[in-house]
């Protein structure tokens, strides 16, 4: 008999997650379930408002701040929590940093990409002693760069504190993509965690996620309060983030009661036409704590300074996925070894110092144009454990041959894999016409039977590793898009892998963009 060895756990949250990992899987001859139809006129509202409480607009000036892309992780004195500041690195990691304007159509591009642009996360910030704001939670209205005041706490924290919490309102993604939804929000929150932590450390400060069990980030964001949620989208909480000025090693916890509430959210889509329940079945099923950080500390050493860099700020602010890339231009070999040191935990990058977890993510490579290296299928094992694990996983006929004096950089096939690319990735040019595309394969199986919420997490993961590759293609003049519509058996196939110990879970394509000049770009904030 061939019995399904989930079948029997598919009520435990493992089956659930499992059982909808499968099921959101793009095949070639069927797509995900999603909505049979849009009607772009009915997009969910991009800006969740809270009315009837109090409004703090932020200062408005561009940041300003000139540091060299390649010094943003060095050591330097914490800046001060004021308002001046908080403004500035939110401006830097989630606020919106352009308009775009085509055939009577705007729409506004923020620091970090978004699956499909629908931006499911909404930002909270959680300030104590934060010179010119009242201590309290607020919602980030990023449409207008504007707190709205969200509550309050009698008892006064007898210490400084600054945090930045995150919840994702799944419906915005669902309502294009249906069930595999859930997945792009987590990757969206990768890219956000790794936006925050590149832009606090401008500011001297140390991103570190606190530790806390998923009801307790969702009471303190109040997003558990269904009396203020009801009859409009809810959101599920994700994560709180604390901003470190000093360099305490224990990590700061926000206040988690709050004595006086305000504000009555925006309704986002007065009509949904759908429903796809497996979406609270899984956010259901992969709640849970964060993986275990090592808080080492790493030697962050002046860097030397390259001629005609960029400012940090500069490459923050104009960072964009690519709409197309032309096919013919050469990656640098220097920028391309930047681009994969950039990935490697063993960095003094804010992202790995940070997300201090044992690596469970590995980019595969689909090379195209890159100097010196000839096409083909290579990987960078971002772990001992996981060089073992996927050595003995993938194809056995893959060469292994080492492409790189010092990355753990391994060609496993020669081959020009432009059309392999293209039709992996739901047949999107994107990935062909780059001058590499990544595969981020996920050790899936042994994580998520250890903790559901591992799901959650390999694609946070995810996230950060493309938003890592991008930002550092955008510092050379090169740009990055994610991908998050590929085959996923098709991957696993090409690569050899027959079980689900090990999963694609994102793509990423890296190369020269092509602009489109039809496109008019309009300044953030008036
Ligand atoms: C998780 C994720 C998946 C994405 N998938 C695709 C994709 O399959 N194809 C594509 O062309 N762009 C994709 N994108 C890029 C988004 O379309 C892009 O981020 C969005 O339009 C906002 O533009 P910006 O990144 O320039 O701000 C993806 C982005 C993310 C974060």
């Amino acid at each position: 008999m061939n019995k399904d060895p989930h079948k029997d756990s598919n009520t435990a949250p493992t089956g659930t997650v499992r059982a909808y990992h499968q099921r959101t899987k793009h095949q070639f001859e069927r797509y995900a379930e999603g909505p049979g139809s849009l009607d772009w006129d009915a997009q969910p509202d991009p800006f969740r408002t809270w009315a009837g409480t109090r409004w703090y607009g932020l200062p408005r000036q561009t940041p300003a701040r000139q540091i060299a892309w390649s010094a943003l992780a060095a050591q330097r004195a914490p800046e001060p929590f004021d308002t001046d500041n908080l403004s500035a690195c939110l401006r830097l990691c989630v606020a919106i940093t352009a308009w775009k304007e085509y055939a009577g159509n705007r729409w506004a591009l923020r620091a970090h990409p978004s699956s499909g642009n629908l931006h499911p996360t909404e930002t909270w910030v959680i300030a104590y002693w934060v010179d010119g704001l009242a201590d309290g939670l607020y919602h980030y209205q990023c449409r207008d760069h504007s707190l709205e005041w969200r509550a309050s706490s009698v008892t006064a924290s007898n210490q400084p504190g600054l945090w930045l919490g995150f919840s994702s309102i799944t419906w915005r993604e669902a309502w294009k993509y249906g069930e595999r939804a859930f997945r792009y929000c987590q990757l969206d929150m990768g890219h956000v965690l790794a936006a925050v932590a590149h832009a606090a450390a401008l500011f001297g400060w140390q991103a570190r996620l606190v530790s806390l069990p998923p009801e307790a980030v969702a009471h303190c964001l109040g997003t558990d309060r269904a009396e203020d949620y009801a009859g409009v989208e809810a959101e599920e909480a994700d994560v709180i983030v604390a901003l470190h000025a000093g360099e305490s090693r224990d990590v700061l916890f926000p206040p988690l009661n709050w004595d006086e509430w305000s504000g009555v959210p925006s309704l986002l889509d007065p009509r949904p036409l759908y429903q796809w329940p497996v979406i609270d079945e899984v956010a259901a099923a992969s709640r849970g704590p964060l993986p275990v950080f090592h808080q080492t500390e790493v030697d962050r050493p002046a860097p030397e300074a390259r001629a005609d860099e960029l400012a940090a700020t500069r490459v923050l602010l104009q960072r964009r996925s690519a709409q197309a890339f032309d096919g013919g231009s050469i990656l640098p070999a220097p920028v391309f070894r930047r681009i994969l040191a950039s990935l490697l935990p063993t960095g003094a990058g804010p992202v790995w110092r940070m997300w201090q977890a044992t690596p469970r993510v590995h980019p595969v490579l689909l090379a195209h144009r890159v100097e010196g290296l000839p096409a083909g299928l290579y990987i960078l094992p971002r772990s001992e454990s996981g060089l073992t694990g996927l050595g003995a996983a993938l194809r056995q006929e893959f060469e292994w041959a080492s492409a790189d004096a010092e990355l753990p950089l391994y060609r496993l096939i020669s081959a020009r894999a432009e059309r392999t690319a293209r039709n992996l990735s739901c047949h999107q040019d994107i990935a062909a016409m780059s001058a590499f595309t990544l595969m981020f394969i996920a050790e899936f199986d042994a994580p998520i039977d250890a903790d559901p919420a591992a799901y959650r997490h390999l694609h946070w993961e995810a996230g950060m590793l493309g938003h890592c590759a991008t930002l550092e293609a955008e510092a050379a003049g090169w740009r990055g898009t994610g991908i998050g519509c590929f085959f996923d058996d098709a991957v696993h196939e090409v690569l050899g892998l027959t079980d689900t110990r090990w999963q694609v879970i994102y793509h990423y394509a890296i190369g020269m963009p092509v602009d489109d000049a039809r496109l008019l770009t309009l300044p953030a904030y008036a």
